[in-house]
């Protein structure tokens, strides 16, 4: 393999996605790209009818795992601030999440595979997700039977806190369970100077805000890490009438699974029982988002010292109260989501969000590394792996 070769072509396709992002759902011309490169590297696209994104395949020539890895493809609504010569030309957009990063790493990744599938054990699904930001895309991976046999899966993440080339890694809980709510209380309209003719319900919302920050502080294990935050209210028309009802929005984020449950249980009991007690009513809106991304022990381990190994830096990943999609492929599969750094600089959805291009060739070293390795000591199609091939493959 022309290493130099590949380095180049990558640094072309990352300077082409920076200059060209799509909003999610709308990755029509990414996903056309991303096509265009894995099918010139004779790699097979799965024939999966997905309106935006891609799914392809990598089949090793030796008997092995099905396993997948994770690349989001979307960018946000964010007016570009860097002064990159390869800056967004489409106006209001940017790949301010390192997406961009993740598309090109991936796809190196993919060719690196393909180039060796003569030695690969089992086979290698790549996924290039649509609408991450969404929270939502990794569903419409989901809604098809792609996943159905696959045995682990990796996801990746630029990580603008570390130097570029970094590999971060934690077992367990990486990013929270995303949920959002609307509370909408309803009391009886009145004139601003007669509300002894109506149900104020602004009081009743104030109760509700300030009551709700309670299940942080009273109901949740001081040792469980969690929020809610009340981020929008609205009520009324005009300055000298009582409103007929008052609406909140907001979201909840936890980690343990138990916790979820809890919230959502007191936050309708405070919401419902406080109105009452200023003789309105609460009715209130659940929208589940994502799970909590969780790790696999044995797979943060094993990647952790596979990085090592390759002399890669490696750091402890920071648990986030922020939330990936990855999380419901790892409900189901077991999974490791790991972050890459990619330079010291302006975090994530910051118009000045920038990727180091140097850290492109090595995220796809790594990522090949993790999954040509791990395959190495798995056996079988089912996942159950052998002392043999455990010792002789870390
Ligand atoms: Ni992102």
């Amino acid at each position: 393999m022309d290493m130099a070769g590949l380095e180049k072509e990558l640094r072309e396709a990352f300077y082409w996605f920076h200059e060209h992002p799509e909003l999610s759902y709308e990755e029509v011309k990414t996903t056309e790209k991303i096509r265009e490169i894995l099918t010139a590297h004779g790699i097979e696209i799965l024939p999966y009818d997905l309106e935006t994104g891609l799914a392809a395949i990598i089949r090793g020539e030796k008997e092995g795992p099905v396993q997948a890895l994770r690349c989001d493809i979307d960018a946000l609504p964010i007016v570009e601030e860097t002064e990159l010569s390869y800056c967004s030309k489409a106006p209001g957009k940017m790949h301010a999440c390192g997406h961009d990063m993740h598309i090109t790493a991936g796809i190196g990744c993919a060719v690196l595979l393909q180039e060796n599938r003569s030695s690969l054990r089992g086979t290698v699904k790549m996924i290039f997700q649509p609408a991450e930001e969404t929270s939502l895309g990794a569903l419409k991976i989901l809604e098809t039977d792609i996943m159905e046999d696959v045995e682990n899966i990796w996801g990746f993440h630029a990580d603008p806190t570390n130097a570029a080339g970094t590999i971060a890694i934690r077992e367990g809980y990486v990013t929270a369970a995303v949920d959002r709510f609307v509370i909408t209380v309803k009391g009886v309209g009145c004139h601003g100077a007669h509300p002894d003719n109506g149900i104020d319900p602004v009081p009743a919302a104030a109760a509700v805000i300030l009551a709700l920050q309670s299940i942080v502080g009273r109901n949740v294990n001081a040792f469980h890490p969690s929020l809610l935050s009340v981020t929008k209210i609205s009520a009324g028309t005009t300055w000298n009438v009582i409103p007929a009802e008052a609406v909140m929005e907001g979201t909840v984020r936890t980690m343990e699974r138990e916790d979820r449950i809890l919230y959502e249980k007191r936050l309708r009991g405070i919401a419902e029982n406080t109105a009452r007690a200023y003789g309105a009513e609460a009715e209130v809106e659940w929208i589940a988002g994502p799970p909590a991304t969780c790790n696999d022990r044995e797979m943060a381990e094993f990647t952790r010292k596979l990085a090592e190994e390759k002399g890669f830096q490696t750091a402890v990943e920071e648990s986030s109260l922020g939330g990936d999609d990855f999380a419901f492929y790892e409900e189901r599969i077991p999974g490791c989501y790991m972050k890459i750094g990619t330079g010291i600089g302006h975090p994530i959805h910051h118009p000045g969000f920038a990727v180091e291009p140097e850290v492109l060739l090595p995220a796809a070293e790594f990522l090949n590394a993790c999954l040509t390795a791990y395959a190495e000591r798995t056996v079988g199609r089912n996942g159950i792996k052998t002392e043999r091939a455990r010792e002789s493959s870390v």
